[in-house]
């Protein structure tokens, strides 16, 4: 890995009427033996100021925390990013822009994704973590504090901004980046910020189910051919076919299994579900719901159309009827919603194997109910594979390093997977004592970055609570 810390440019960067001077290190190869070396690599930016010595909200070129968001969307290739405005959402400065405005020492490492040769799972991961363990490499020759960095990402990017919070220098991810030449270098981070993840996707299905069953009307968007430019869709309505409620009833009934089995606990007890799905990990999932409710309220928004919600005199929210909610809220996905019974969807593809030639069939189950109810006589993915994209069977593993410090997001409106994945993660990390700011924002769908400025503050909260700790010690 070389690195020369005088090669950088200064640029000016542009979004919408704002603009911004720093410091860019561009398209840094972040492993040594690149399979792909134009998504194995990242930019990295430094505000102008910390050249000549200056401070931004107290921070400086050494102690700066660096920020460290992923473009990943879909499971498909993230590509590099710089200053400039969203690409999805309102076009807004995005959140390089603003976290560089802030103070922050920004590296954007593009990621390998499902649709390019050795780009299926682990390969996201592994380089995520091949980046962090590059910026340890050259530590001592970078602006930041490789003692406080931050991932983020949204939906897929949220995934794997959780999995670099959950499996820090897990050596079961060893295989995948020796042979890219990965640095010999620790890859845990200080805090994970994540939108809306979509992780535990051997279990999502089952989640999905339990949420939405009943719900048999959907309503998704399809993304049109993009022709440059910003991505537009159309919507697409339907009902699900009578094998689609079948395997709705099926899936639903497999998820108080999971939950009991992962022995989630809150104020000392354990949260259950019973054989129909009922219990108290449901209050617990309606609690958030009822959470998000009541600062809406707060915040002056009139909740008294939603008929689902049960308000006080005081027009407090004190009850919900979830399956209501469910069907207020809408199904996006029809059943199962994430291992395609005929391999169609973005997940299967992501367990998949390189197409030879590429038209073939190149997805893979990796579940077990739609391995045995495949349509198309599909593979399964090897469960050690499946295992290493999802955060939950490694945190409170020996040998592995959490994150001290979680900003979990997951909008109360999202259709993309159940409240409960999120959920589950939290009671998790909370178990193990991570601080976890987790909540489930009013109205918000599938989206993310859409609260810089708290999530900003949030990062300048736990690195300060840090170095108060680390001055006492
Ligand atoms: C994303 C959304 C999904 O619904 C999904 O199944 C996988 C990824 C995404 O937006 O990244």
């Amino acid at each position: 890995m070389v690195f020369d810390k005088n090669d950088y440019d200064i640029r000016t960067f542009h979004a919408g009427n704002e603009s911004l001077e720093c410091v860019c290190y561009n398209n840094l190869v972040y492993a040594d033996n690149p399979v792909n070396p134009a998504f194995q690599s990242m930019n990295l930016f430094a505000p102008k100021a910390y050249l000549s010595g200056g401070e931004i909200n107290g921070y400086t070129r050494a102690t700066a925390p660096i920020f460290l968001p992923n473009t990943v969307g879909g499971y498909m290739p993230g590509p590099l990013a710089e200053p400039g405005l969203n690409v999805y959402g309102p076009p807004v400065p995005n959140s390089v822009f603003r976290a560089l405005e802030h103070g922050y020492v920004t590296a954007c490492p593009a990621i390998r994704g499902r649709s390019q040769p050795q780009g299926k799972a682990p390969a996201c991961i592994a380089d995520y973590k091949a980046a962090v363990r590059c910026l340890r490499h050259i530590a001592g020759d970078l602006p930041g504090d490789t003692e406080r960095i931050i991932t983020n990402g949204t939906s897929a990017g949220g995934a794997l901004s959780a999995l670099m919070g959950a499996t820090g220098n897990d050596a079961g991810y060893d295989a995948y980046l020796d042979p890219i030449g990965a640095a010999h270098e620790r890859d845990d981070v200080f805090a994970a910020s994540c939108y809306c993840p979509i992780i535990n996707l051997e279990n999502a299905d089952a989640a999905y189910e339990w949420q939405f069953q009943g719900v048999n009307e959907y309503h998704r968007m399809k993304m049109k051919p993009r022709e440059g430019g910003r991505p537009s869709f159309t919507p697409e309505d339907g009902k699900m076919t009578g094998e689609q409620i079948a395997v709705s009833n099926d899936l639903a009934k497999l998820f108080p299994a999971y939950v009991n089995s992962q022995n989630l606990m809150k104020d000392g007890r354990q949260l259950t579900l019973d054989g129909n799905g009922e219990g108290s990990f449901k209050e617990y999932v309606k609690s958030i719901v009822l959470d998000s409710a009541r600062a809406a309220i707060d915040c002056g928004e009139g909740l008294s159309g939603m008929n689902w919600l049960a308000m006080d005199g005081a027009a407090r929210a004190i009850d919900m009827d979830f399956s209501a909610y469910a069907r207020a809220i809408t199904r996006m996905k029809t059943a199962p919603a994430f291992d395609g019974l005929s391999l169609e969807s973005p997940e299967n593809h992501l367990f998949g194997v390189d197409a030879i030639p590429a038209q073939e069939i190149h997805g893979r189950h990796f579940t077990l109910y739609s391995y045995l109810h495949s349509k198309v006589n599909g593979a399964m993915c090897d469960p050690s594979i499946v295992e290493l994209l999802n955060p939950m069977p490694h945190i409170g593993k020996a040998g592995v390093t959490l994150a001290k410090h979680w900003r979990i997001r997951h909008g109360e409106a999202d259709r993309d997977t159940s409240l409960a994945i999120s959920s589950m993660l939290v009671l998790k990390l909370l178990e193990q004592g991570c601080s976890v700011d987790y909540g489930a924002p009013w109205g918000v769908p599938h989206a993310g970055d859409y609260d810089l400025d708290a999530l900003f503050a949030w990062i300048d909260r736990v690195c300060g609570q840090e170095s108060a700790v680390r001055k006492i010690a």
